[in-house]
């Protein structure tokens, strides 16, 4: 068997002869683990147990580097021994190696402090990488274009990466959620997977690079886990890989002060303002943050970024409207239970470029209240929709079904929306979502009709008026979100299909 990767000069130096104390009660388990570990040049010392591994620990003060240790052991089991661990040597790492259905409940460990976990059965490769990264400080991938497989005897090469994933996190605002159902079988990572304990912590389980691992999957959905996470840095590329943006994405020219200024000024500033009294204010962040992650997603493609541009020069409502409907309908689909992250991807930009056919209409007629504009001027506002898919379509990275949304967004459940009169069966069913979201928006905040209202304002103004021409059951995720008491007529209505 031969060292099938080659760790970094600088790399080599940080981690040269450090001290692991190896506990595992499974003696050729155990020896194979000490043959890989001191092939790397670590210093190897066994204990069979718990209690073996305590005893080595209080005669040799300060000597360890790192504990590896199992958690089902005779005598002292490894949670005892992490707890002792971090209790006189605080500063000692400590790795647990676990069964992956374990992990789940190993709860003490993670409250203990453990540094990191290794789910049973790992790759030789994976091991490695493991120990390496904790005692050197430097978090190590696998190159992406490497083309080598996953099995432990090939060769793997590797580099490393400047942000540091954590192995274990019990910040909520560092991850990203996935349907467990969205890991298909035999795709590689595209980033590090996270699962979420039942103490909240995150703890990394499956590792960039590496095969989707099936036999963990099926026993973490058995077990009614629902999400995996991914970190929210790596998050584009899980887009990435899911809607192929990077095969269609150009590569950047444009000056990045552009970019920060409308992104992040002028974008967070919105957000901040577009919360409507009355919202859940938890909802709205992570919807919030979604939006934020989106806008950066496709403003790396300067084609789309230089639409998102226009928007924000033509009219001054324009950007902010769009970026509210956004965060809107994301808030709806989400509340209605359409949770990937591809359909709320594509949700969040289609209310970015619901209005974007906008941008060809005279600024005047824009700003105009609707009562004061003639049947002229409102008929060439309408002609925005079509205008939108226009332009929407010679860009090759735009998803078709954002096109499609975009084009329908104005058409309602009684057929009489534009410009197709579409029936409702016709519609795409996300844009049933932006032309709810629309409605909130024009209704809750600031248009040149009226000011900014309360949710529950605009919730009544938009049921009592409007109420027949919404998808009855996205009308009630919006109410539910603005703990908006549901109207009788609303109630027990079976879900439209997406
Ligand atoms: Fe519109």
């Amino acid at each position: 068997m031969s060292t099938n990767f080659t760790i970094p000069e600088h790399i080599k130096d940080l981690i040269e002869n450090k001290k692991i104390l190896l506990v595992e009660d499974d003696s050729s388990f155990r020896k194979l683990l000490k043959t890989f570990l001191e092939r790397e040049k670590f210093e190897v010392r066994e204990a069979e147990n718990g209690l073996v591994a305590k005893t080595i620990l209080e005669l040799n003060e300060n000597k360890f580097d790192l504990v590896i240790s199992d958690i089902k052991m005779p005598q002292l089991d490894g949670v005892e021994l992490l707890e002792y661990s971090k209790r006189t040597r605080p500063n000692l790492k400590f790795i647990v190696m676990t069964g992956f259905a374990e992990i789940l409940e190993s709860q003490e460990a993670h409250e203990l402090g453990a540094d990191g976990f290794l789910p049973k059965p790992f790759e030789k490769n994976i091991f490695l990488l493991e120990v390496i990264e904790l005692l050197s400080g430097v978090s190590l991938i696998k190159k992406s274009n490497d083309s080598s497989d996953e099995k432990s005897e090939g060769q793997m090469s590797i580099s490393h990466q400047e942000n540091i994933r954590p192995n274990v996190s019990d910040d909520a605002s560092l991850f990203r959620k996935i349907h467990i159902d969205e890991f298909t079988q035999g795709s590689t990572l595209s980033s590090d997977i996270y699962i979420k304990v039942n103490d909240g912590k995150f703890i990394k389980v499956a590792r960039e690079g590496t095969i989707v691992p099936v036999a963990r999957i099926s026993v973490y959905k058995e077990k009614r886990v629902n999400h995996l996470f991914v970190h929210r840095l790596d998050f584009k590329k899980y887009l990435d890989f899911n809607l192929n943006l990077a095969k269609v994405i150009n590569k950047s020219n444009l000056e990045n002060n552009k970019k920060i200024r409308i992104l992040k000024h002028s974008t967070e500033l919105i957000l901040e303002d577009v919360f409507t009294e009355g919202i859940d204010a938890d909802k709205f962040d992570s919807a919030k943050d979604l939006v934020t992650d989106t806008l950066h997603v496709i403003s790396q493609d300067d084609n789309i970024f230089a639409l998102l541009e226009s928007l924000e020069s033509h009219a001054d409502f324009l950007y902010a409207h769009s970026v509210a409907v956004s965060t809107y309908a994301t808030l709806i689909s989400k509340e209605y239970g359409w949770e990937s992250p591809t359909t709320l991807f594509k949700l969040a930009m289609s209310g970015l470029f619901h209005d974007i056919g906008k941008k060809e209409i005279d600024e005047e007629i824009l700003n105009k209240p609707r009562v004061q504009r003639s049947s002229q001027e409102t008929a060439q506002l309408e002609t925005h929709a079509s205008r939108g898919k226009e332009i929407l379509s010679t860009i090759n990275s735009i998803p078709n079904d954002v096109i499609q949304i975009v084009y329908h967004h104005h058409e309602n459940e009684l057929g009489t929306g534009y410009p197709q009169k579409l029936n409702k069966a016709n519609i795409h069913p996300l844009a049933k979502v932006v032309a709810l979201a629309d409605s909130f928006c024009n209704q809750a905040m600031k248009t040149p009709d009226h000011e900014k209202v309360s949710a529950k304002v605009a919730i009544d103004r938009i049921y009592s008026l409007h109420g027949r021409e919404y998808e009855k059951d996205l009308l009630v995720a919006l109410m539910k979100i603005a703990n908006y008491p549901i109207p009788d007529d609303l109630k027990k209505r079976k879900k439209i299909s997406a």
